[in-house]
């Protein structure tokens, strides 16, 4: 016990010798665990990192501190030191350390020592170095490249060669502030960098040195990820899937940070899929309807992340296909198809048509509708969308243009010939149509049928008049436009039963001092489709060409403005009405539109016969010869005394039926010359004249004719027969 004491304290003594001048010395003999041994030295990520691993040596306790030291160039100027705490079960342990100063600038050294407790520690391990970069020639400046952190503070380096200072290092315009590190390392420190304003968005790093050289480099600035906005998925088809989002702030074109984004649906064991900035499209998943998705947005600087749950059939926003849009008159067939794998899902789609009108329907993948109620000859535009449940809606289709067919009608009319056979008749339909120039180049169908008879007969023809034969029974004709979009709504007319029993009312038109026709008929209970007028317009001579008016039920007047007609031609208008069995001819009006006077002079019988105190004129006229420029009423004779003189007077006669063709005019005076002038009379007055000039007789006693009788009678015998002697 006494030998152990003075052991110790002789120790004690001799420590205390020692520690005079080394203090260290002491503990070691005291004990002192061994000092960590540095394995790896690595500069990481940017080269402002240091990454140090070593083994650690564990002194029975829970936790150890390992007191590490970073220094600087090769005078070891301590630049950072801390404690670490090392977990109990560490054997090899790994810290890191980020550099204000790009790790290329200067030498960085490492030493660990270990702290068992207080007052146990081992020594300093040996310095380890991450040595700076040396040049020779060229003044080397960094970073360089490098993407730096938007508003943090980061400071630049100019490595020059032996015996060149740096004098300037200037950031665009600014310049800093110059730091030494030893004799060829010189640093500027730039506070909150910012995205240069430049083009090219790049930071560029000026320095110039004594040499009078200058250099430069180029490094980026950007930022840590932005939080992610209103996430959202979709499916235009059911195959893929579009989830969106949005940051406040976009990354600028030449923005080099390394961020990536991706999305995992996190209810399945699918790999992670890489998206692109704001979107990302992957495959469903076949029978899944419900997906969580993640979207971790990542770079050097941050991470953002978002997450969102939805099920697909709320998510569907049908994409349409336009597949055929024919229009007719007043409708318009639309059909279109629905893209990608939506069949197993009933659709609800819209369709509308400007002027504004909404089609709704459910449909599945190929869908098809008739828009109704279209106005004929008008441009449309129809827009389609879709739903696969009436909230969510697929965008509207690009707008499709398409225009409505021509309303054509058509007015039909028909000519009916006996012919020889009675029992044929020829029946030639005419049609208009109320479209201008549309008639020519135009197909038309012309069908018919017998009434009471089944079957139907029909013809496609280019013209708009068709010749054909039938029997004496009714048959109704139906005559249709050949339209692009279908046939024009049909026109019918129906030919009547072979009747020759037809009572017509005959009826001379007075002419009216406008011109032009007022017709008016009779009502008939029978006509119950109305009336129809037709007359003739002479094109080239002789040509009738048929023109027709139809009236509707109840209206038995027409007028027709005098523009359709010649003055002094004679219109012939039949009227007929229409019934249920066909058109039957009512009355025939024929009259003028205007009548002109100038009708031609009667031709007179000559000689004229006279008295003494009478003359009887004779001549021949058609007066009902429909050519005549206005209807004949009578005749009109003057007499004129040839003689001028203080008595020469003048006589009128007037004959107020034109089928009288002669009238005696009387108490004229014997042996004397008259001039007789005979005229046709119209109500617009006498037309020319035909003239004849007469000597009355001398009027002889009642005895000299007496004896003068026999004497004219024999000489009349012998003039009768002296041609017969000569036969003979
Ligand atoms: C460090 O290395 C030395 C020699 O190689 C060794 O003696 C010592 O035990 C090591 N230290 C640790 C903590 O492993
Ligand atoms: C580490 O801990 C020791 C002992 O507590 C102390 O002396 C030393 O100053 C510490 N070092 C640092 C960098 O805090
Ligand atoms: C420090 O650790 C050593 C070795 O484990 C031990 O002997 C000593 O008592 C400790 N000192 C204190 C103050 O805990
Ligand atoms: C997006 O999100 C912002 C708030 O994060 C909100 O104000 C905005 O209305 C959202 N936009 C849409 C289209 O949902
Ligand atoms: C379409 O959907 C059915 C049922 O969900 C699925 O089985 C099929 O694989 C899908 N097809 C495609 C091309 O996605
Ligand atoms: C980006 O680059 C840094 C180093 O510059 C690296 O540590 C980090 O893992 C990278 N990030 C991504 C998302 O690749
Ligand atoms: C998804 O929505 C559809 C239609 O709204 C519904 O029938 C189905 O049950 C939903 N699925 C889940 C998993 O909620
Ligand atoms: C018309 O056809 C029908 C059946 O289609 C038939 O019953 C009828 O007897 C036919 N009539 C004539 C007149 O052929
Ligand atoms: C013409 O006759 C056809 C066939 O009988 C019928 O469908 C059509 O409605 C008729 N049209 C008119 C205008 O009467
Ligand atoms: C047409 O004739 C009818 C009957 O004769 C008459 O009532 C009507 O006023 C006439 N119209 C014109 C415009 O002359
Ligand atoms: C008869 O028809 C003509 C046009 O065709 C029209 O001007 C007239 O007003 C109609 N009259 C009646 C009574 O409907």
């Amino acid at each position: 016990m006494i030998h152990f004491r003075i052991f110790t304290i002789s120790l004690l003594a001799l420590c205390l010798i020692l520690s005079e001048g080394h203090r260290g010395c002491c503990l070691v003999n005291v004990w002192q665990p061994p000092s960590p041994n540095i394995t790896h030295l690595l500069a990481v990520g940017d080269k402002q990192s240091l990454m140090v691993r070593w083994l650690v040596y564990h002194c029975d306790l829970v936790g150890h501190i390992n007191e590490v030291q970073i220094s600087r160039t090769e005078n070891h100027i301590i630049t950072y030191a801390e404690n670490v705490s090392v977990p109990a079960d560490v054997t090899e342990y790994t810290w890191t350390w980020t550099s204000d100063l790009p790790l290329e600038c200067v030498d960085h050294s490492v030493r660990i020592r270990q702290y068992c407790n207080q007052s146990v520690l081992s020594p300093w391990s040996s310095w380890t170095t991450n040595p700076g970069v040396q040049t020779e020639d060229k003044t080397k400046a960094f970073p360089s490249e490098r993407v730096l952190r938007e508003g943090a503070s980061a400071m630049f380096c100019c490595v020059s060669p032996p015996g060149v200072n740096i004098i300037e290092m200037r950031i665009y315009d600014k310049a800093y502030p110059l730091i030494s590190f030893g004799p060829r390392v010189t640093a500027i420190a730039v506070d909150k960098l910012t995205i240069p304003t430049t083009y090219i968005k790049m930071l560029i790093l000026q320095f110039s040195d004594t040499k009078g050289r200058h250099g430069n480099v180029g490094n980026y600035v950007s930022f840590p990820p932005q939080k992610l906005r209103n996430l959202t998925c979709m499916t235009l088809d059911m195959i893929n899937i579009i989830c969106s989002w949005d940051t406040s702030r976009k990354r600028y074109k030449w923005d080099r940070s390394n961020q990536t984004q991706t999305l995992r649906i996190e209810n399945t064991n699918q790999a992670p899929i890489s998206c692109q900035e704001l979107s990302c499209t992957f495959p469903a998943i076949p029978h899944l309807e419900e997906y969580n998705v993640r979207v971790v947005v990542q770079n050097q600087f941050g991470e953002e992340t978002e997450t969102h749950s939805f099920n697909i059939s709320d998510r569907v926003s049908p994409v349409v296909d336009w597949a055929r849009l024919s229009p007719q008159v007043t409708d318009a067939t639309v059909s279109w198809t629905v893209q990608g794998n939506v069949t197993q899902l009933n659709l609800l789609c819209q369709v509308t048509t400007e002027p504004h009108s909404i089609t709704e329907l459910w449909c599945n993948s190929r869908c098809t509708v008739k828009l109704e109620h279209l106005l004929p000859n008008t441009q449309y535009f129809a827009r389609v969308r879709c739903s696969t449940n009436g909230r969510v809606w697929g965008k509207w289709t690009e707008p499709r243009f398409f225009k409505t067919g021509l309303l054509v009608t058509l007015n039909l009319w028909r000519k009916i010939k006996q012919l020889s056979d009675p029992h044929s008749r020829e029946i030639t339909l005419l049609w208009t149509s109320d479209v201008p120039d549309f008639a020519k180049n135009q197909q038309y169908r012309v069908q018919w049928w017998q009434e009471g008879n089944n079957g139907t007969q029909g013809k496609d023809i280019g013209q708009t008049q068709m010749e054909v034969c039938i029997g004496p029974g009714q048959y109704t004709f139906m005559v249709q436009a050949v339209l692009l979009s279908g046939h024009s709504i049909p026109a019918n007319i129906t030919i009547p039963k072979m009747d020759n029993r037809v009572k017509v009312v005959e009826k001379q038109l007075s002419s009216h001092t406008v011109g032009g026709f007022n017709l008016t008929w009779a009502q008939q209970v029978s006509a119950t489709c109305g009336y129809t007028v037709e007359w003739c317009i002479e094109s080239s001579a002789h040509s009738c060409d048929l023109q027709w008016k139809k009236m509707p039920e109840g209206n038995n007047t027409l007028i027709l403005p005098d523009r359709h007609f010649k003055d002094g031609h004679r219109y012939t208008f039949n009227i007929y009405e229409c019934t249920k069995d066909g058109h039957k001819l009512l009355e025939i009006q024929s009259g003028y539109s205007q009548e002109l006077q100038t009708v031609q002079s009667p031709s007179l019988i000559e000689p004229v016969q006279s008295t003494y105190s009478s003359v009887t004129l004779e001549w021949r006229y058609n007066e009902a010869d429909p050519t005549h420029p206005a209807f004949i009423v009578g005749y009109l004779v003057t007499v004129q005394d040839t003689l001028p003189g203080p008595n020469a007077n003048m006589l009128s006669v007037l004959v107020s039926d034109p089928q009288k063709k002669s009238v005696t005019i009387k108490d004229l005076e014997e042996n004397h010359e008259y001039k007789l002038s005979l005229s046709a009379l119209t109500n617009k007055g006498p037309g020319q004249a035909a003239t004849v000039v007469i000597w009355t007789k001398i009027k002889f006693s009642a005895h000299l004719a007496k004896i003068l009788t026999p004497i004219f009678l024999l000489l009349g015998c012998i003039s009768l027969l002296w041609p017969q002697r000569k036969k003979g």
